[in-house]
């Protein structure tokens, strides 16, 4: 069942950990290289310091790390990579699921909207959402990741020269402090493409999409994508791709902790496995020690036996009665679905409740 990362992707990597095949335009957005005016309109950031999920992640039975670590301005460009291979269906899928629904569901969210985007990553499905609605008031990309989110407010801003694009830097998980727009508005629609919903824990699932609720405030929208395939072979595919793009993505998570953080991990001496845990119904991704070795992080030394694991990021893969039912617990009612032909991707449009 484990998937181990291809010798060919392996050798994909540098000493310092960065893939050896990713474009210029890529490998220049590593921390330290981000123009000052680019990030300028940027409000938010995130902090420095290792924080204590870093260490305690590390030093729990079960190692794991946070999935945002994933995100570095470097990681961002490798998942960007990783939307065109092959095997990773969710993509392509959840784009011609947007081109086919999307002007019947801006109509039925309709004009002058907040649209607020956690996670928004490069924005090419905003772009066919934005494209879609009636005279939106403004755009509130929310990310980690800070070259990508500038960038792309600036792009955005050329391509939709009336639309107000206030984007934020920060961790979605944390209290955030949102842009007051220059124009009011109608309603907020809150889109959260990509399955990341599949990222959080069903319970964690639950509380944020509740917080989704509290900024969409009453008769407010969501606009979701979520992946529900439980095929274990499509999945092992899609999460190891042959050319092993997201090998170097999981990867550079330790190159991201060395280069944030100071810490000293070898990338070379970790393996990429994805694994289907079935109980849980969700893809696991592993970094997986190829020797005994200790590690430096933040002035802590974390051991590491050969074969052991850090969780690098969780994908549950939630049936359709499970998601309509922790929507519901979250003060959403779910308007209208629309699955894909083999009903694994399926775009959900939900509204507040009485909150
Ligand atoms: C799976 S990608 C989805 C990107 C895009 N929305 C899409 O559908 O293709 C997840 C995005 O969420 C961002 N992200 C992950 N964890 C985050 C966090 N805790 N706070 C803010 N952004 C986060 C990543 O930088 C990335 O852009």
């Amino acid at each position: 069942m484990n998937a181990l990362m291809p010798a060919a992707a392996l050798s994909l990597l540098s000493p310092n950990g960065f893939p050896d095949d990713v474009p210029d335009g890529v490998r220049d957005r590593v921390p330290g290289n981000v123009p000052d005016d680019v990030i300028d309109d940027v409000i938010g950031d995130v902090p420095d310091d290792v924080p204590d999920d870093v260490i305690n992640g590390l030093c729990a039975e079960r190692k794991h790390l946070p999935c945002r670590l994933l995100y570095d301005d470097l990681g961002a460009a490798l998942f960007d990579q990783i939307c065109g291979v092959e095997e990773y269906y969710p993509t392509r899928a959840e784009l011609a699921l947007l081109g086919d629904h999307l002007p019947h569901l801006a109509a039925t969210v309709g004009a002058r909207a907040r649209i607020l985007e956690p996670g928004s990553g490069t924005g090419h499905k905003t772009r066919l959402l934005l494209s879609a609605m009636q005279a939106p008031a403004c755009y509130v990309p929310i990310d980690v990741s800070a070259t990508q989110l500038a960038d792309n407010a600036e792009s955005l801003r050329r391509e939709f020269p009336d639309l107000e694009v206030l984007p934020v830097c920060g961790d979605y998980l944390a209290p955030l402090r949102l842009p007051t727009p220059a124009r009011s508005f109608d309603a907020t629609l809150v889109f959260f493409p990509g399955s990341t919903i599949g990222n959080f824990h069903p319970d964690e699932a639950c509380t944020f999409l509740a917080r989704l609720a509290d900024l969409a405030e009453p008769g407010g929208w969501l606009l979701l994508g979520a992946d529900a395939n439980t095929d274990e072979d499509s999945l092992l595919r899609a999460y190891d791709d042959e050319a092993g793009v997201t090998a170097a993505f999981n990867l550079n998570v330790l190159s991201h902790l060395n280069r944030s953080h100071a810490a000293t991990f070898d990338p070379a001496a970790f393996l990429h496995r994805a694994v289907w845990n079935a109980a849980h119904s969700r893809v696991e991704m592993h970094l997986v020690s190829r020797r005994r070795q200790v590690v430096q992080v933040a002035g802590r030394a974390i051991g590491f036996e050969r074969g052991e694991a850090i969780v690098t990021e969780h994908c549950y893969k939630h049936s359709a009665p499970a998601l309509t039912a922790m929507l519901h617990r979250a003060g959403w009612s779910v308007k209208e679905t629309y699955p894909d032909a083999q009903r694994r991707m399926t775009l959900w449009l939900a509204r507040t409740t009485t909150r």
